[in-house]
């Protein structure tokens, strides 16, 4: 198995039930053009989040990470009308983007971008939740913090997805010194300890790569 067979694989897979879609296509066209890193969710990944706000009847939605607003529109298309999604985007430039592409999906009443880092914007938030669906995919290194956030800003059934917990494997270095690997650790041990949460984590292979998500339910 190889990164050309994950490639390949996705391809048929998003040929077979994704297909061209006109404003996600320009979301990635326009981040490209940006000369934004192609640092997004597959398309493959970007629907399965749309499947899971939709099976869970989200109706705010709380995102970490927005670059172009891939993952951002996938997501927001799931809401009701009157659903809201607020996305944490500490680069400005990338913002800016953003702001375009979810513009022209048509999503611009429901999808709010705050711009500045996420550990400065979400003091801001309070009285805006509590979020039914959090989608973590900024700075590994603060996930901790994040996923602590998103448990004090939920309710019971509230999900948590955490992107890049395995890091092509690099998740097994308990003495790693990257940042990222020791936030998305200490993610794993916070799930594993914390009593209010039923957490699993998922493998994936793909056009992104090996890596894989957490999934998290907040019991109580
Ligand atoms: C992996 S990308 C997000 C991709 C996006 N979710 C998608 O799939 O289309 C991570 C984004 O997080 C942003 N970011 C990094 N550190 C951040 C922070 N402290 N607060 C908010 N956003 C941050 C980066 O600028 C980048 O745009």
């Amino acid at each position: 198995m190889t990164q050309r067979m994950w490639t390949d694989v996705d391809q048929y897979i998003d040929n077979l039930l994704i297909g061209r879609d006109e404003a996600l296509d320009h979301a990635l066209e326009a981040s490209d053009k940006a000369g934004l890193p192609q640092i997004n969710i597959s398309a493959s990944q970007g629907k399965f989040l749309n499947l899971i706000a939709r099976v869970h009847g989200a109706r705010k939605i709380l995102e970490f990470g927005t670059l172009a607003g891939y993952s951002t529109i996938w997501l927001a298309r799931a809401l009701p009308a009157d659903g809201k999604l607020i996305t944490l985007e500490a680069d400005p430039h990338h913002a800016e983007i953003a702001v375009g592409n979810i513009a022209a999906a048509g999503l611009a009443d429901r999808v709010e971008v705050k711009v500045g880092k996420a550990l400065d914007t979400l003091p801001t938030l309070t009285g805006e939740g509590p979020f039914d669906l959090f989608f973590i995919d900024a700075d590994k290194v603060n996930n901790p913090t994040y996923v602590r956030w998103a448990l004090d800003h939920s309710r019971p059934g509230s999900v948590i997805i955490v992107d890049n917990v395995v890091r092509s494997g690099l998740v097994l270095d308990a003495g790693s010194t990257d940042p990222s690997v020791v936030g998305t650790r200490e993610v794993g041990a916070l799930l594993a300890a914390e009593p209010r949460l039923s957490a699993t984590m998922v493998q994936t292979v793909g056009n992104k790569g090996y890596d894989g998500f957490a999934f998290v339910l907040v019991d109580s």
